[in-house]
């Protein structure tokens, strides 16, 4: 059967690069598998009482019903004083939560950080790795995908420029498939 990844940009602008990579990878799926962009537009702030006392919104039980459909997930975070930006984490806790009924469980994921700047957001990295560990999500070592200058990569309204970091996210999304296929538990 074919396997869904689910792809998450940590951004909610318009002309965000981190969505415009998703963009780029999604056509990259082999075959027997989809890459499918899930977008976190509309997501209310977490907040446990809509599941203590059964309010959850709308769009919590959308995502939440997405997310259990993917199989993996590959995550394009930007990063927001050298941390995950709440957007990303916000959805992070929404699919945590009932307890016991996380949509994250042992899913097989991988981190693309990305920034303008040189560091290229290796601090959400990382702090992203942080809650992914507690999440029991089995994330990609290597190749760590730091993406720097990432307002380069794109022509005004075009793909991803030819040249070599579009050559680097190909073999990381390769390396992804493969570690995925090496980690993913049968549902
Ligand atoms: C609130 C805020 C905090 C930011 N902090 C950082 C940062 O810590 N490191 C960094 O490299 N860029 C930082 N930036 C710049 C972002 O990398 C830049 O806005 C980027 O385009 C955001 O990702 P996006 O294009 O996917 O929306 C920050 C931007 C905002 C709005």
């Amino acid at each position: 059967m074919e396997k869904i990844i689910g792809i998450l940009a940590g951004s909610l602008r318009k002309e965000s690069f981190s969505k415009k990579i998703a963009q780029a990878i999604v056509p990259l799926a082999p075959e027997g598998y989809r890459f499918e962009i899930i977008s976190l537009d509309g997501l209310e702030v977490y907040n446990q009482d809509f599941d203590d006392h059964n309010e959850v919104p709308e769009s919590y039980k959308v995502f939440r019903e997405t997310m259990h459909q993917v199989d993996g997930v590959m995550f394009i975070t930007p990063e927001y004083n050298r941390s995950v930006p709440g957007v990303l984490k916000n959805a992070l806790d929404i699919g945590s939560r009932p307890a016991g009924k996380s949509v994250w469980d042992q899913k097989p994921a991988a981190v693309f950080s990305n920034s303008p700047g040189n560091i290229a957001a290796f601090g959400a990295n990382h702090h992203l790795r942080q809650s992914l560990v507690f999440l029991n999500m089995p994330v990609m070592q290597q190749p760590e995908v730091y993406l720097a200058k990432a307002n380069e990569l794109f022509d005004d309204s075009g793909p991803l420029k030819e040249g070599e970091t579009k050559k680097f996210i190909e073999e990381a999304v390769e390396a992804y498939i493969k570690w995925f296929d090496r980690n993913a538990v049968s549902k």
